[in-house]
């Protein structure tokens, strides 16, 4: 069946917003995405008539908010084909699912002489929480490093994984787009005897995922990029890891005894969800998925497909040189995230001209500044494509790119 990416785009109340008369051009979804009408529905229809606390109340709301919030544990442990929705543990966002699996299984396993291996394409997430934990317990980081295209260079992958007990990598590049082998690298690792950690919370919201098919040890992800509310993510984990780590966050929810001279812990993943969490958010991220299941993540990959391929040759056969974006050139290696340099215009130039036309798209060093030093440049403008987003889109950021040179004067 096909989709009807129009009635799709439709679904998203704010894309009908104008602002000086004219609709916005939201290509910033890399960043965060827009949310659809089913998503904020399911959201205001939970607090007008189910809010309750969960976990900790006998009466029959409280029991009804904890079914739904379940509920949701399960639609996500679903949507990325986990075993079990009990390996699904919510966090705050994938930055704290990472900080997560760096403190708790990192901070007991890792130590002088030992090593975790990351890549040039990390964001600031999947780099600073291991240089934190480097810092105090004193292993070594090293780096995969990228081809001229920016893939990941994989020719001394074994070598650079002799004696890693970590490997921990994006499943999607948020600067360039790449995608990179994660199946074979997760081999890679195994071999090696070393754990795999998948950032994957640009991957997730556009692709089908399967964390049983990547056989990773640990996925993390966030909600608001993939049609859900901001403040809530996941990190799905082995039940065997999940079960040695230690307890990250301490508080109510995640013990299963208190005494004054100590504590046992709850079952995962209640172990590392202290505290209420943000309910409503979950409930949320579970009408999230739902609705990209509706749709279908394989369609909504290749509409990705087609519209990054649009995108690469709309702009480079009308602006050739002038115009560089990074990152692979097939679109089966790469996701729809265009970081690119325009003439020799500041990103925050091309930004706040293309804000005239309101086209939003992100301009700066993206979390990633370590990446950005080694394509030499101090920042890019990027847009960034989601479901909703179709040719006239990419017109208008093209066309708005034509804004910028008149007045920058070329
Ligand atoms: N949210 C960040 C981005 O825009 C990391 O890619």
């Amino acid at each position: 069946m096909t989709v009807d990416w129009a009635a799709v785009r439709d679904d998203f109340p704010i894309l009908r917003r104008e602002i000086d008369g004219a609709p916005i051009i939201y290509l910033d979804s890399g960043n965060t995405s827009q949310k659809p009408r089913q998503v904020i529905e399911t959201m205001n229809e939970f607090m007008r008539t189910s809010y309750a606390p969960i976990n900790r109340s006998a009466y029959r709301l409280a029991g009804e908010a904890t079914d739904r919030f379940e509920g949701a544990r399960a639609a996500v442990a679903r949507f990325i084909n986990a075993p079990s929705a009990d390996e699904i543990v919510f966090t705050k966002n994938a930055t704290e699912a990472l900080n997560l699996v760096v403190a708790s299984w990192g901070g007991a396993n890792l130590g002088p002489g030992d090593a975790v291996l990351l890549t040039h394409l990390e964001h600031h997430a999947n780099i600073v929480p291991w240089q934190m934990l480097a810092a105090k317990q004193g292993f070594e980081l090293r780096w995969v490093p990228l081809t001229a295209d920016g893939q990941l260079d994989l020719a001394n992958l074994d070598r650079l994984l002799a004696g890693a007990k970590a490997f921990a990598f994006t499943a999607m590049s948020n600067v360039l787009g790449t995608i990179p082998p994660v199946a074979r690298l997760v081999q890679a690792a195994h071999q090696a005897g070393a754990i795999a950690i998948v950032d994957a919370c640009q991957y997730v919201p556009h692709n089908v995922t399967d964390v049983q098919a990547w056989n990773a040890d640990f996925v993390a992800f966030s909600s608001h990029k993939m049609c859900g509310p901001s403040g809530v993510g996941a990190l799905w984990g082995r039940i065997d890891l999940l079960n040695e780590m230690p307890a990250y966050i301490g508080g109510g929810n995640m013990i299963a005894d208190v005494r004054l001279d100590g504590f046992t812990t709850a079952p995962v993943p209640a172990k590392f969800e202290a505290g209420t969490p943000p309910i409503v958010e979950v409930i949320g991220f579970g009408a999230a998925v739902e609705y990209l299941e509706s749709i279908g993540m394989a369609k909504i990959r290749q509409h990705e497909m087609e519209l990054t391929r649009y995108a690469l040759d709309t702009l480079t056969a009308r602006y050739g040189d002038a115009i560089t974006i990074h990152g692979p050139d097939n679109v089966e290696l790469r996701g729809g995230v265009l970081s690119f340099a325009f003439r020799d215009i500041h990103p925050h130039d091309i930004s706040q001209v293309l804000d005239q036309r309101n086209v939003c798209v992100r301009a700066g060093h993206h979390c990633a500044k370590p990446l950005m030093r080694l394509l030499g440049v101090n920042a890019t403008a990027r847009a960034s494509l989601y479901l909703y987003n179709d040719r006239s889109d990419v017109d208008a950021l093209s066309n708005a790119l034509d804004g910028a040179t008149d007045i920058f004067g070329f």
